[in-house]
């Protein structure tokens, strides 16, 4: 891991008086939420805009590249955004590294193209060397403003820099540099976890603990930590491919709700679930007990919804957002698309210290302090 920001300073480009005729391969993260047929949610475009401006402004060209959706689909709906909100920017939809190299040569100094779903490109996923070099010939430098897809090892983001000049970019270095800071935190200090999935968070909850941070699981992962203490979870969701280790799911600094929401409504403490119950959400014991220990905290990080939220079961997420903003002397820090999206409809998100970018790579970040795409641009090659 690298200390403090200058560690990371050194890595990024603030000077762009020499980028002037320079071919910018600008890797981003407009995997933009995306709803039949339009765009929901432009904030992960939105963060990035002033730098494709700057780097227009110095007479680069620009060339940007990002995945989309999860089938390989065509970044067609995001590239109409892309090109309705910067003037001199087109979208190239071949796959063919020489006709899109040809598409760059004749644009002019300033303008751009974005390329289509790096993911439909062969290779990318597997990062393999060729992918990476065809990506890497289609520029001079490379810049990764894409801290929300940096923890994946796919060719656009960590191969590529093998073959070129590469960089991190400022909404990167931003994230970074704030996360950091939430990676070690200022005590008392609280995780609140939710979601569903606690074998891809046990690493982070770990993490906390080991700091002497209090760490609140809600969400359905708390259920594989039920189940591990003995406890009845009716037919509640969990995931069944990973088990929560002891040391964990007793650890004295884990809490976890004593009483809970069922699917029919009712409030149950947690020895009263019934065999065929579903817990869907956190009861009011537990929120109330919740707030006082946000209310004791100098540092919050949220992440991941506590309740069954798509099944409209946002009442804990909602509490626990709004306690959270209203502790004005913490530092917050909230990240996972679901859980900004709820404080958005609360209209309660810019009163977090911190709002990331990133789900998975706020929470692989969190956990390990570096990232795949961070190590491939800072990392000896
Ligand atoms: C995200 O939306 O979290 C990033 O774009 C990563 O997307 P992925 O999970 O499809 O790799």
């Amino acid at each position: 891991m690298i200390d403090g920001n200058n560690g990371w300073s050194k890595y990024t480009i603030t000077d762009l008086s020499n980028i002037k005729g320079k071919r910018v391969i600008l890797r981003l993260d407009l995997n933009l939420p995306y709803d039949k047929s339009q765009i929901t949610d432009r904030t992960r475009l939105d963060a990035v805009i002033p730098f494709i401006k700057q780097l227009s402004f110095a007479g680069a060209k620009i060339i940007i590249l990002s995945h989309f959706g999860e089938k390989g689909e065509s970044i067609k709906p995001v590239a109409d955004l892309v090109v309705k909100s910067l003037s001199g920017i087109k979208f190239i939809e071949s796959l063919d590294i020489e006709t899109i190299k040809k598409e760059i040569e004749s644009i002019p100094l300033g303008d751009g193209i974005i390329i289509e779903n790096t993911r439909m490109f062969n290779g990318e996923k597997d990062n393999t060397p060729s992918c990476a070099r065809d990506f890497a010939s289609l520029g001079d430098i490379f810049i990764n403003d894409a801290f929300s897809a940096s923890h994946r090892e796919h060719a656009s983001i960590v191969g590529i820099t093998k073959y070129i000049l590469s960089y991190l970019g400022p909404t990167f270095i931003k994230e970074i540099t704030n996360l950091n800071a939430a990676a070690h935190p200022e005590k008392p200090a609280l995780l609140i976890i939710g979601g569903a999935k606690i074998s891809t968070k046990l690493n982070l909850i770990k993490n906390y603990l080991d700091q002497g941070v209090k760490v609140f699981v809600g969400g359905a992962m708390v259920h594989n930590i039920f189940k591990q203490r003995g406890q009845e979870i009716g037919e509640s969701f969990y995931d069944p491919t990973y088990n929560p280790p002891e040391s964990i799911y007793n650890h004295p600094l884990l809490i976890t709700p004593n009483d809970v929401v069922l699917l029919d409504n009712t409030e149950v403490s947690l020895d009263k679930i019934p065999k065929n119950g579903v817990i869907v959400d956190c009861g009011k014991k537990t929120l109330k007990n919740l707030d006082e220990l946000i209310n004791s905290s100098k540092t919050i990080i949220v992440n991941g919804p506590l309740g069954l939220y798509e099944k409209g079961f946002y009442y804990g997420t909602e509490h626990v957002l709004t306690s959270v903003t209203a502790s004005i002397d913490a530092k917050t820090y909230i990240g996972g698309g679901d859980t900004i999206l709820v404080a958005e409809k609360l209209n309660i998100l810019k009163k977090f210290s911190f709002v990331s970018l990133g789900g998975g790579a706020m929470l692989d970040f969190l956990a390990n302090g570096t990232l795949p795409g961070i190590d491939a641009v800072t990392k000896p090659k």
